[in-house]
């Protein structure tokens, strides 16, 4: 039997880098990588698209079952509506429930035969994947996150104020860590990283230490 995947769980609220630490981490490894938030985040763009209701919990499910992993890689998914979108139904079980299948069987059995598995979401350590090899919770004040968040949707031509981009953010967190469900939290066992006065490098190589120190 091949030696099982080695999983590496990152969680933390929205805009705090753990996209772009995941991504690097992966790299380097040599690891799949799986964005978590993109799955919530495609199935509120089919609810948008075909003006589905985030309380309509029947059509969210039969949205999440006929997600197909292509959509998980469009620009569109990118948006602050979509996102706003996706924390919303992301407090419904019913929905969690049916999207923690696919997450466990991508750490389970990386795609292309990889050795390991880097997922990134609000629940990894804690629901998903609770026996990671490694976790990491990855966080930053709420300005540092608004105006990293800012830079980029303007960057792609949104157009938006910073003080609209931090009350969306507060609003996010509220929600994310209030829900009855998988509420985002840091598990017990997992490497506090606080990006606030971190570039991205020096938040990577503080990563890869508490990864290889292990
Ligand atoms: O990480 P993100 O901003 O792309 O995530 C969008 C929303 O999806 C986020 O506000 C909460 C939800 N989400 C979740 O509840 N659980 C995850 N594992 C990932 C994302």
């Amino acid at each position: 039997m091949s030696k099982p995947a080695i999983v590496i769980a990152i969680d933390g609220p929205a805009a705090a880098g753990k996209g772009t630490l995941a991504r690097r981490l992966a790299a380097h490894l040599g690891y799949a990588y799986l964005d978590t938030g993109a799955i919530y985040r495609a199935v509120a763009l089919k609810l948008l698209k075909q003006s589905i209701d985030a309380d309509d919990t029947p059509a969210i499910l039969a949205a999440a079952r006929s997600l197909d992993p292509d959509e998980l890689n469009s620009d569109e998914l990118r948006t602050d509506r979509v996102g706003e979108m996706a924390s919303q139904i992301a407090a419904i079980p019913a929905l969690r429930e049916a999207l923690v299948e696919f997450q466990r069987t991508f750490a389970a059995n990386p795609p292309g035969g990889a050795p390991g598995a880097v997922l990134d979401g609000r629940d990894i350590g804690t629901v998903i994947c609770p026996k990671a090899d490694r976790k990491l919770f990855v966080t930053a004040s709420a300005e540092e996150r608004a105006h990293r968040r800012y830079l980029e949707l303007t960057g792609k031509g949104e157009q938006v104020s910073e003080d609209e981009v931090l009350a969306d953010l507060k609003k996010r967190d509220e929600r994310d860590q209030n829900r009855a469900t998988a509420a985002l939290r840091a598990a017990g066992d997992a490497y506090l990283l606080d990006t606030t006065n971190l570039g991205i490098d020096e938040a990577f190589a503080a990563a890869l230490d508490y990864i290889a120190a292990r």
